[in-house]
């Protein structure tokens, strides 16, 4: 499965280094040394290029030669969840998830587990359980699971999905919120008394970049970290589509979760579209694991876009029959170290110059896909403090903004403008403030600005 460990490969890497080191030479791989399978490249940079799988595909030939090929991390999509392992309380049932860990195990590749504890796909059993029945069980659970796989299992996705989605930044209601807000440290202790060498995550989506749902599971991580309560990763799964794209923070999101003392690792990628937008998605979400000492690889949730959860978005890196796409390409260049290029230029970095008089200027860096766009826009006071501001830009026809930050919106779509919240109205002569927004359609590409 991962020819970059045979020992002849490694061989032949170590003469061309010898090489170029003779030369004088800067050493870098060369397209002459550059792998040509997901795992054998990611294995390169220390990391692992995974997929999720599901048992009952194994007897497809072009589904398991693409796995066996491509892969050297695993994560059994539905087959570890608690009502395919417990199906009856205090019974458990393995044989689906032990064919994907010994078909792993003779391959050389890891194994994710997912997922101990979720508010989903719970067997109707412990869907009827509450307070210390269902925490009782929830434990037993969690120690039964992991013990059975235990030092087979390289991270456990201990606890999914725990966080509600919008502004809050706090928990999901759930039967297992309900036993008590300790349910999540005392699962994760939990699998560390069950498997002392997996590696513990926490695992949510609509957490890639940062907002109010990433805030609170970055507060929770801080607080475990304090606490000393076992929690070694957290799991972003990186879902994207025209709604909800891969964010322009998706790096530093990783970066900061990394910076608390916790491995990052991406955990079910898929990005719905087609040619070269999706490409170049794929291509910027593999850059930035490889770009985070701590992102220790890269899970894609499904092999064919056949195989995927949806679909019918086609978001994989294969097609339905098992060829290669530009996606697949295009993450494949990025793990060697190539250069894909962007179909659109990158945010531009470049900083205007303060305006001489005592307005404002607004510059908008565009990320632009198919359908969609993410605009980040930089408003520079002129020659005197500004008290506040009013950015104003003009849509094409069709296109819309979904939603927006650091700024109230008004309107949009036609004329649209964005004024100052509380806390960035105040922008002293010739420093900058930003705020962006989200839309369909097309991006615009200058905005006027009013000091206020
Ligand atoms: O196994 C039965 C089969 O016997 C039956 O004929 C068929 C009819 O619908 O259903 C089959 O089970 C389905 C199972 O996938 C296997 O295909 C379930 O109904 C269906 O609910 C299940 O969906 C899974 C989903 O999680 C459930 O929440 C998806 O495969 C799986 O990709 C998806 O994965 C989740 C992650 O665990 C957590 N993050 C989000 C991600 C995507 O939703």
């Amino acid at each position: 499965m991962d020819t970059t460990r045979s020992p002849r490969r490694r061989r032949v890497l170590a003469a061309a280094a010898a090489l170029a080191a003779a030369a004088g030479a800067v050493t870098v791989a060369s397209a002459a040394e550059a792998a040509t399978t997901l795992g054998a490249s990611a294995a390169e940079h220390g990391r692992y290029f995974g997929t999720a799988v599901a048992a009952y595909k194994l007897s497809d030939s072009t589904y398991s030669g693409i796995l066996d090929r491509e892969f050297n991390s695993v994560t059994p999509e539905n087959e570890m969840k608690w009502d395919a392992t417990e199906p009856t309380q205090g019974s458990f049932s393995y044989g689906s998830a032990d064919q994907i860990v010994a078909r792993a195990k003779a391959n050389g590749a890891k194994v994710r587990g997912h997922a101990l504890a979720w508010h989903s796909q719970q067997p109707g059993w412990a869907q009827n359980l509450s307070g210390t029945a269902l925490r009782n069980a929830m434990v037993n659970h969690v120690t039964q699971v992991a013990t059975h796989y235990k030092g087979q299992i390289d991270s456990w996705d201990v606890v999914n999905e725990a966080f509600a989605d919008g502004g809050s930044g706090g928990r999901r209601d759930s039967n297992l919120q309900r036993t008590g807000n300790d349910w999540i440290e005392v699962a994760f202790r939990a699998a560390r008394a069950a498997d002392p060498a997996a590696k513990l995550c926490y695992n949510d989506y609509n957490t890639d970049g940062q907002n109010a749902k990433s805030n609170g599971v970055y507060a929770m991580v801080q607080d475990f970290k304090a606490r000393g309560v076992p929690i070694d990763c957290v799991g972003f799964q990186s879902h994207f589509n025209a709604n909800s794209p891969l964010p322009a923070d998706y790096q530093a999101n990783l970066q900061r979760f990394a910076d608390l003392g916790v491995d990052v690792q991406i955990t079910e990628l898929d990005i719905e579209g087609s040619g070269t937008a999706q490409a170049n998605s794929y291509a910027s979400a593999v850059r930035a694991c490889l770009a985070v000492t701590r992102c220790n690889g890269i899970t894609v949730w499904g092999i064919r876009d056949s195989d995927s959860w949806r679909a019918s978005g086609t978001p994989l890196l294969f097609d339905g029959s098992g060829n290669k796409k530009p996606a697949y390409t295009a993450a494949l260049d990025a793990l060697n170290g190539g250069s894909t290029p962007p179909s659109t230029p990158p945010p531009s970095t470049s900083t205007p110059p303060p305006p001489t008089g005592s307005g404002c200027t607004a510059t908008i860096a565009l990320n632009q896909w198919t359908g969609g766009f993410v605009a980040t826009v930089k408003v520079t006071a002129g020659a005197s403090r500004l008290a506040g501001w009013t950015a104003g830009l003009t849509l094409s026809s069709g296109s819309s903004v979904t939603n927006s930050w650091n700024a109230q919106s008004s309107g949009s779509s036609g004329a649209v403008s964005f004024s100052n919240v509380a806390y960035n109205g105040s922008v002293n002569a010739g420093a900058s403030t930003e705020f962006g927004f989200q839309g369909t359609g097309t991006g615009p590409s200058s905005a006027t600005c009013t000091a206020r």
